[in-house]
């Protein structure tokens, strides 16, 4: 009997990812960054025992029995196991159970499969012991997944290989670059996600012009623009970048046929609130980005932290009566404003 446990934190994109060229292979159509957050607070944990006495597969997601059968988790899966063809004979024979948990609301917009599949292959690379270049097994998982693999700043080189080996995850500096950087999360809605990412992206993919404009012309220039903002610590820059690739990616998603609606009410006033802020001081100490979901995800240095957070308390206020759920997280959106 072999039992592993792998965790492996969400990555928030400043460079998103949206457009596959390779649908099974999960390729992608442009270059992504994100950074990896450096926290076990929002992080997928799995758990995978091998055992000779095991008569099936099995596979739990957050306490629910789920089918084994994924296309997604056997694409992983069939790779690990081809890589590790040598090495444990034994364990190899043996059938698997994996137990997954994230510990934040799943496919909320919240990266969480990227956290999930990350830690899924990681897992498996330990329990089969194979060593080397992981990041083009997870992105056969979730694309946005293989960025986790690293830790830092990293960035999905999409690559150009029709057969995806050279589509592969790089760190391009650690966190240690940037210890001021932080992440605030402002959870507008915990709600699965009406259009996933995978359904989404095909129909911007299928439709929309501006998302070919993107991926040629725009994406390119700014990653290496995003890059040397994020070498040189340059917030100012580098918060204009991501809110612009931010908002582009929304623009695609709405040039899209029928359009793809992520952000809500609530994701516009946070946007429009960070701006106000960021004018307040004729620089930019705020950057906003949001996923296939209407949360805010804000980076922001450490020594604005404080202040912008009782600016967001007093926009969007606490419910008196109830601390204790202002103190777990309520959604903003259930705020009163
Ligand atoms: O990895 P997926 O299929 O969940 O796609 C995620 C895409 C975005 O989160 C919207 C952007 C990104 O680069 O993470």
């Amino acid at each position: 009997m072999k039992i592993v446990t792998c965790i492996a934190p969400v990555n928030i994109a400043v460079m998103k990812y949206w457009g596959k060229r390779d649908e099974d292979l999960i390729l992608p159509i442009n270059d992504s960054l994100s950074a990896t957050l450096n926290t076990n607070f929002m992080c997928a944990k799995t758990t995978i025992l091998a055992s000779p006495d095991l008569k099936e597969n099995k596979f739990w997601l957050n306490g629910k029995e789920e089918s084994f059968e994924g296309k997604r988790l056997q694409n992983c899966l069939r790779e690990v196991q081809r890589r590790a063809k040598d090495m444990n004979p034994d364990v190899l024979g043996w059938k698997i159970a994996i137990c997954s948990e994230n510990n934040f609301p799943t496919a909320a917009g919240l990266a969480s499969s990227a956290a999930g599949y990350a830690c899924l292959v990681s897992a498996l690379a330990k329990l089969y012991n194979i060593e080397g270049e992981i990041s083009d097994i997870a992105r056969l998982g979730s694309g946005s997944a293989c960025r986790s693999i690293y830790g830092g700043w990293v960035r999905w080189h999409k690559g150009e290989l029709s057969c995806g080996e050279d589509s592969v995850a790089r760190q391009v500096v650690p966190s240690s670059h940037w210890p001021e950087m932080r992440v605030l999360i402002l959870v507008v809605n915990d709600k699965k996600k009406k259009d996933s990412s995978t359904s989404g992206m095909q129909r911007s993919v299928d439709t929309s012009d501006l998302l070919l404009y993107r991926s040629d012309k725009i994406v390119p220039k700014r990653m290496e623009e995003m890059i040397t903002s994020i070498k040189n610590k340059d917030f100012h820059n580098f918060a204009k970048l991501t809110m612009q690739d931010s908002n582009q990616f929304h623009a695609t998603c709405l040039d899209t046929y029928p359009p793809c609606v992520y952000m809500n009410d609530v994701s516009h006033s946070i946007s429009g609130l960070v701006h106000k802020y960021n004018e307040l001081f004729d620089e930019n100490r705020v950057a906003y980005t949001f996923d296939a979901g209407p949360n805010a995800c804000l980076y922001i240095l450490e020594k604005d932290v404080e202040e912008f957070l009782s600016v967001v308390n007093y926009v969007f206020p606490p419910p008196e009566v109830d601390q204790v759920e202002y103190l777990t997280g309520m959604p903003l959106e259930n705020r009163k404003i």
